[in-house]
């Protein structure tokens, strides 16, 4: 109802450029224009994602109901799983309109359990963030409740649920959600969604409970054995080669960080967690923390020595990031999907469009200074809990902020594991990690601070009062206490 899909509109381009190329036929009859090349037609069926149905008839708003149930879905080939789900699938259905639309879910949990939805990313009123406790209340097994915001900017976001989030979001809880500019330049490429995440299922395809692996699995972090892309195991894309894709990425893993590779090829950075970043950024590796995105260009090319096109496949690979003791030596390399392409003549490259985009530095000369310290906290007894300044959420202190101004926060690592810290309704700016500062500008909502490290980052606190929300991202550590609030007034 809303943006078409990158490859409709390409096919809706081609059409048109068809009509006119027969119109100019008929007409004077000139050589005919070739058509630009397009993606095979199968090119992104196996990463099709469930859509929600709009239930408005107007333009401007997305309006839909979206129900959290138990649901069986098929991640181990053959075997039926009885996941967490929004409407059914893993991942949830996507969300999409463009910016300054209005969103609006009728949501239903039927689950066995309390559960919220918190918007990750999106700069809206507290009172629509889904932390409970303090945003709205837990939404109790059969409750209702409506969410209904603006969508302030344009990007790659996600959904999940705020409550026993380790557990829910692990078991299947979380989708997409794109927000489109349509002012954006055309061209960048043909587009797909990438949801990675991981499982902890058994052979027989029954979850492992959420708690496997006692404290230890608490402090690593739990990871899933399975890696998953839009819910399935080693999906592949269906490509012409040399034609340019547009991967939006989201890392909704509750633990798992992402370094992906494709050999022979880069990556060109285009956007991360809110929007485009400031210039395009051309690497050969990915990193994503748990909950960060990415919206990266890729030209998949066969070798030059292939003479059998159908044969070739390309493998975008999962590499140990070694997030802390012992994490990098858990597992070794994995696939994540495979190109494979359609046994046609190689696209000519097509130049990329200028992107650049204006990102204002945030003023640091008025700031104040807020420090942090990210703790594993032990007690007499040996039990332990992770936290802020050496305390659990559940008996820290709020920091507070008034409505307009920019704090430096400076969050500290004295921890043997990497975190990646997330803040909710406002996006920052990263000064440094460890001093180093990034190399290009950026709006982000989520960074990780290494093990013994430091990041420091700008926010500007310029609206919507009331309490938010800061943690670490492996979900398991924000459940053991790794969480803590604002109070912004
Ligand atoms: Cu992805 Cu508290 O959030
Ligand atoms: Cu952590």
């Amino acid at each position: 109802m809303h943006d078409k899909h990158p490859l409709q509109r390409t096919l809706a381009l081609q059409l048109g450029t068809a009509i006119l190329a027969a119109l100019r036929l008929s007409c004077s009859a000139p050589a005919a224009e070739p058509l630009p090349p397009s993606q095979p037609a199968t090119f992104g069926d196996e990463l099709a994602l469930g859509v929600a149905l709009d239930l408005s008839a107007d333009p401007n708003v997305l309006e839909v109901n979206l129900e959290a149930r138990l649901g069986d879905v098929e991640l181990v080939p053959g075997k039926t799983t009885q996941a967490w789900t929004y409407d059914g699938g893993v991942p949830g259905p996507l969300l999409r309109a463009k910016v300054g639309d209005r969103l609006l879910v009728h949501f239903k949990n039927s689950l066995p359990e309390p559960t919220t939805i918190h918007w990750h990313g999106l700069r809206i009123p507290a009172a629509m963030d889904g932390v409970p406790g303090h945003s709205q209340d837990a939404i109790p097994p059969g409750g209702t409740f409506d969410y209904d915001f603006v969508l302030p900017d344009a990007g790659t976001y996600w959904y999940h649920p705020h409550f026993a989030s380790a557990k829910q979001v692990g078991n299947g809880l979380y989708g997409p959600i794109i927000v489109d500019d349509p002012l954006e330049p055309e061209g960048l490429g043909d587009e797909l969604i990438l949801v990675l995440s991981d499982a902890s299922v058994a052979a027989d395809g029954a979850l492992h409970p959420a708690d496997n692996g006692g404290s230890l699995g608490t402090l690593f972090g739990r990871e899933g054995g399975m890696l998953l892309v839009n819910g399935r195991i080693n999906p592949t894309i269906h490509a012409r080669a040399g034609l340019r894709q547009r991967w939006r990425i989201i890392n909704a893993a509750r633990s798992r960080f992402f370094q992906l590779s494709l050999p022979g090829h880069s990556f060109t950075r285009i956007g991360g967690d809110g929007g485009f970043i400031a210039t395009p950024e051309v690497s050969t590796s990915l990193a994503l923390a748990a909950a960060e995105r990415a919206d990266v260009l890729v030209e998949p090319t066969k070798t030059a020595s292939d003479v059998e096109p159908s044969e070739q496949a390309l493998v975008l690979r999962w590499t140990p990031h070694d997030r802390g003791f012992g994490t990098a030596f858990m597992r070794t390399e994995e696939d994540v999907l495979h190109i494979e392409f359609a046994n046609e003549e190689p696209a000519q490259a097509s130049p990329l469009p200028e992107l650049r985009r204006l990102i204002p530095e945030l003023d640091p000369a008025s700031a104040t200074l807020v420090d942090i310290s990210l703790t594993l906290n032990q007690r007499d007894d040996g039990t332990f809990s992770m936290g802020i300044n050496g305390v659990p959420s559940w008996e820290a202190e709020h920091v507070k902020a008034t409505l307009g101004e920019t704090q430096i926060w400076s969050v500290s690592n004295s921890m043997a594991w990497d975190h990646p810290f997330h803040l909710h309704g406002f996006f920052f700016q990263v000064l440094d990690v460890n001093g180093v500062a990034p190399t290009v500008r950026e709006w982000k909502d989520t960074a990780n601070v290494p093990v013994d490290g430091k990041l420091r980052f700008i926010v500007n606190f310029d609206a919507r009062p009331g309490m938010w929300m800061f943690h670490c991202h492996i979900l398991d550590h924000a459940d053991a206490g790794m969480m803590g609030m604002i109070r912004l007034e």
